[in-house]
């Protein structure tokens, strides 16, 4: 055995993170942890990586007792993580923040050329062609996870973890992504994968382990389990209807928003897009198709070179967030870490942060009445916490997402544009927001939603609007739907293939 942790615990005040959880893994194994949010995935990673120590447990190396002093002890004996919150360092280049940490030399200067050859090559297998020099900080979630995954493909590993590396990719850079896999694989070192795609590990791993609540569920051999079956283990019962369309459709006539030749360069170029009452928009488009800075622009966090926007009949300037809320647009960003939560302030603030003016009276914040909202809220979308003053950040990554939403949600607006709102939810998680959504739109509301994944927009939504490069190149409304066309049309080619 390469690695084996036996009876690791962790407890957190309130909170049994992991209760008493084995786990090994083989030189040349893949082997996927699966669980609903907050069930202890990233935990047990952080032990077996030496970032935090457990209450009780052992952890053996090659069969040896070890104990890992630190992360950087943990990798000098090979064992490299992608954590799920990204690592990057916003105001260095690409480059730099590959080699971060362990920079190449030649004799005693710093081998630059080396390191951008390295980078180059490994970024470009991954299919990604951000300019080595670019700032981080300035690249799209997307670009800042094949980062983190190139950093960890330049150490020398012998297990590398990767704690939800796919959440933010689109489907041809998850394979570029897989074929590496393969070939570490056949290399003999060992991987651990943690994704809520679950397709994803069937296509991938040879064994998966399941946890739930922080307790160890089972075990199985990927070709002794199906899909029904994995749900099943994770959740502790069985939902039949998870791919069933519950949807009404309750679409009006009437527009609440029109824009007309949206541009920004260059990003976005000349788009037109419309929202009735009631309707869920969907947008298809892979990472740099705009689609993020098209939210954006709606909402009024990014100046437009050109355009026009119309809400509910007249027209809008929205130069800023504050105008867009009080014209009653609310946006859930994509990057919770830096623009949807502030992590040190308890769950509760940041749940009902939009609205906190309600809850000041003459004696100032009235907490009872504040945590009552922040508690409605957060059973809502079943956040899963120990106590609504603990700090946003200690929530699982999960759960921290369900946050972001529920803050929209006590902002009470009639358009909300949610950008990637399923990424890192678990699959009943998922249902909830697929019915929160429904129910907004039943009540009058009216949503925009940006997803990777086209089989949930096609779900979701009642119309799909595909951009690529910054231009609309189809429309499809509910009934039309054709999951290959839409998904060429957001790659930018039409269904002959050829590009638009
Ligand atoms: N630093 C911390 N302080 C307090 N509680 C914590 C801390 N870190 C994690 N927890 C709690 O431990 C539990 C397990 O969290 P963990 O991050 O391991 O979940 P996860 O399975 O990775 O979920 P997700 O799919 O949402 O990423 C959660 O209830 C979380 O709130
Ligand atoms: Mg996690």
């Amino acid at each position: 055995m390469l690695l084996e942790a036996r009876h690791v615990s962790k407890f957190y005040p309130g909170v049994k993170a992991l209760t008493s959880v084995d786990f090994s893994i083989d030189a040349g194994e893949v082997v996927a942890v699966v669980g609903e949010n907050g069930a202890g995935k990233s935990t047990l990673m952080k032990i077996l990586a030496g970032a935090i120590e457990p209450n009780e447990g052992e952890l053996y190396l090659d069969g040896n007792s070890v104990e890992f002093d630190g992360p950087l002890d943990a990798q000098r004996r090979g064992i490299c993580t992608i954590y799920q919150e990204l690592m990057i360092v916003p105001e260095l280049s690409v480059v730099e923040n590959v080699f971060l940490g362990h920079l190449k030399k030649k004799g005693i200067f710093l081998d630059w050329n080396a390191m951008r050859k390295e980078a180059k090559g490994i970024l470009s297998r991954l299919g990604s062609a951000p300019s080595l020099d670019a700032k981080a900080g300035e690249l799209s979630v997307a670009e800042q996870q094949l980062i983190e995954i190139a950093k960890s493909m330049s150490r020398k590993s012998r297990l590398l973890i990767m704690d939800e590396p796919t959440a933010s990719l689109s489907k041809d850079e998850v394979a570029n992504l897989f074929d590496l896999v393969r070939s570490l694989k056949a290399e003999g070192i060992a991987v651990i994968l943690i994704t809520h795609h679950l397709h994803e590990i069937f296509e991938i791993c040879d064994r998966l382990v399941v946890l739930r609540d922080g307790n160890y569920v089972g075990a199985s051999d990927i070709k002794q389990i199906d899909e029904a079956g994995l749900v099943e283990m994770m959740l502790g019962r069985t939902v039949d209807n998870y791919v069933d369309s519950r949807r009404h459709m309750v679409k009006s006539d009437e527009l609440v928003l029109k824009a007309r030749g949206l541009t920004r360069a260059p990003y976005i170029n000349n788009v037109d897009l419309t929202l009735h009452r009631g309707e869920v928009l969907g947008i298809a488009g892979l990472m740099g198709s705009g689609r993020t800075e098209l939210m954006r622009a709606i909402y009024g966090a990014d100046k437009l070179d050109r355009g026009s926007i119309e809400i509910n009949g007249s027209a809008a300037y929205l130069s800023s967030p504050r105008k867009a809320l009080d014209q009653g647009l609310g946006l859930a960003p994509e990057d919770r870490k830096t623009q949807g939560l502030v992590l040190s302030m308890p769950i509760a603030h940041n749940a009902t942060m939009p609205s906190l003016l309600e809850y000041v009276g003459p004696f100032g914040l009235n907490l009872g009445k504040e945590t009552a909202a922040a508690k409605d809220l957060c059973e809502k979308l079943y956040v899963k916490y120990a106590s609504l003053s603990q700090p946003a950040g200690n929530l699982s990554g999960g759960n921290q997402q369900k946050v972001v939403l529920a803050k929209l949600l006590g902002a009470g607006t009639d358009i909300y544009l949610l950008d990637e709102p399923t990424r890192g939810i678990d699959i009943g998680a998922k249902e909830a927001i697929f019915d929160l959504i429904w129910d907004l739109t039943a009540k009058g509301n009216s949503v925009i939603i940006i997803s990777s994944v086209i089989e949930e927009l096609i779900r979701v939504c009642d119309r799909i609007v595909c951009l690529h490069l910054g231009r609309v190149t189809n429309t499809y409304e509910r009934g039309n739907y054709d999951l290959n066309r839409i998904m060429l049309n957001a790659m930018g080619k039409s269904e002959a293939g050829a590009i638009q």
